[in-house]
C-alpha cells in the first residue's frame, strides 16, 4: 500500500494569541501565519477586537490587526470596492473576497486562509504566476484580421454586446479556480473556471475572428475537459458569475464544428 508523508515543513506549529482591544463586541479572528524564508512551520495565530471599533467587513479587521496590532501580517488589497480581486482568500471555509464579506455573516471564530491550494508566498499572499501565465495562454486580446474601419471603433449590435454580460464582470480573483477540485489536483494542465470563463468571453466576442483558432487551443483532454459540473465555481464567484456555464457552452461550440 502506498504510504504517503507530508512534509515536516507542512505541520500546523502553536500560534500566537496577541492581545487585542477586547471591548463589549470581541470577535476572535484565526489568521494563518507562514513566511517561507524564515524557515518555520505554519501556524494561525488569534486576534480578538472590538466589533464596535472595527468596520463591518473582513477586510477591515484585517486592516485594523495589521495597523494596531500586528504590523507583520501580510495580505493583499487595493480597492476595497471588490474591484481589484487582490484581497481574495478564504474565510471560514469559503472563497471570497475580504473587502466584500461582512463580517456579521462569519459564524463564530472567524478563520481565514490563503487560497486553497496555492503556493503561498506569505501569509495570507498566495502565488499567482501560474494562473496568469494561463490567462495569458488563451491571449485575452481582440484578434482581427479585418483592418479598424478608419476612425471608427468595431461597433457591435446591442444583441452581441449583451453576450458578453456575465464574462466581461470578471475581476480575476481565482476564487473559483481555487475551489474547484480538478484545479486542485490538474491544475499544471486543466485551465480551471475563472480562464476559461476568459477564454469564452472572446470566443463569443463578435468582433474577434480568431474562434477557430481559440478552440483549436481549448479542445484538449485536460485544458477544457476536467471540468465536471461540480459546480463550486458558481459557488464561490463573489460577482455572481457561472464559470461553469461559460464551460459547458464551450464545450458545446467544440462539438458543434465536430458534427
Ligand atoms: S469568475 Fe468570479 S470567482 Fe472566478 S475569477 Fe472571475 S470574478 Fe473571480
Ligand atoms: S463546475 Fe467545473 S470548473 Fe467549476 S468547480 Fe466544478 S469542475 Fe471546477
Ligand atoms: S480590495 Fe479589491 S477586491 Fe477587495
Amino acid at each position: 500500500m502506498a504510504e504517503f508523508t507530508l512534509p515536516k515543513n507542512s505541520k500546523i506549529a502553536k500560534g500566537r494569541a496577541h492581545k487585542g482591544d477586547g471591548g463589549k463586541r470581541p470577535k476572535t479572528f484565526k489568521v494563518y501565519r507562514y513566511d517561507p524564508d524564515s524557515g518555520a512551520n505554519p501556524r494561525y495565530d488569534t486576534y480578538t477586537i472590538d466589533l464596535d471599533k472595527t468596520g463591518p467587513m473582513v477586510l477591515d479587521a484585517i486592516i485594523k490587526i495589521k495597523n494596531e496590532i500586528d504590523p507583520t501580517l501580510t495580505f493583499r488589497r487595493s480597492c476595497r470596492e471588490g474591484i481589484c480581486g487582490s484581497c481574495a482568500m478564504n474565510m471560514n471555509g469559503k472563497n471570497g473576497l475580504a473587502c466584500t464579506t461582512a463580517i456579521e455573516d462569519c459564524a463564530g471564530e472567524v478563520r481565514i486562509t490563503p487560497l486553497p491550494h496555492m503556493e503561498v508566498v506569505k501569509d495570507l499572499v498566495p502565488d499567482m504566476t501560474h494562473f496568469y501565465a494561463q490567462y495569458a495562454s488563451i491571449q485575452p486580446w481582440l484578434k482581427s484580421s479585418t483592418p479598424e474601419p478608419s476612425g471608427k471603433e468595431r461597433f457591435q449590435s446591442p444583441e452581441d454586446r449583451a453576450k458578453l454580460d456575465g464574462l466581461y464582470e470578471c475581476i480575476l480573483c481565482a476564487c473559483c479556480s481555487t475551489s474547484c477540485p480538478s484545479y486542485w489536483w490538474n491544475s499544471d494542465k486543466f485551465l480551471g473556471p475563472a480562464i476559461l470563463l476568459q477564454a469564452y468571453r472572446w470566443l463569443v466576442d463578435s468582433r474577434d475572428e480568431a474562434t477557430g483558432e481559440r478552440l483549436d487551443q481549448l479542445e484538449d483532454p485536460f485544458r477544457l475537459y476536467r471540468c465536471h459540473t461540480i459546480m463550486n465555481c458558481a459557488n464561490v464567484c463573489p460577482k455572481g458569475l457561472n464559470p461553469a456555464k461559460a464551460i459547458a457552452e464551450t464545450k458545446k461550440l467544440v462539438a458543434e464544428r465536430a458534427a
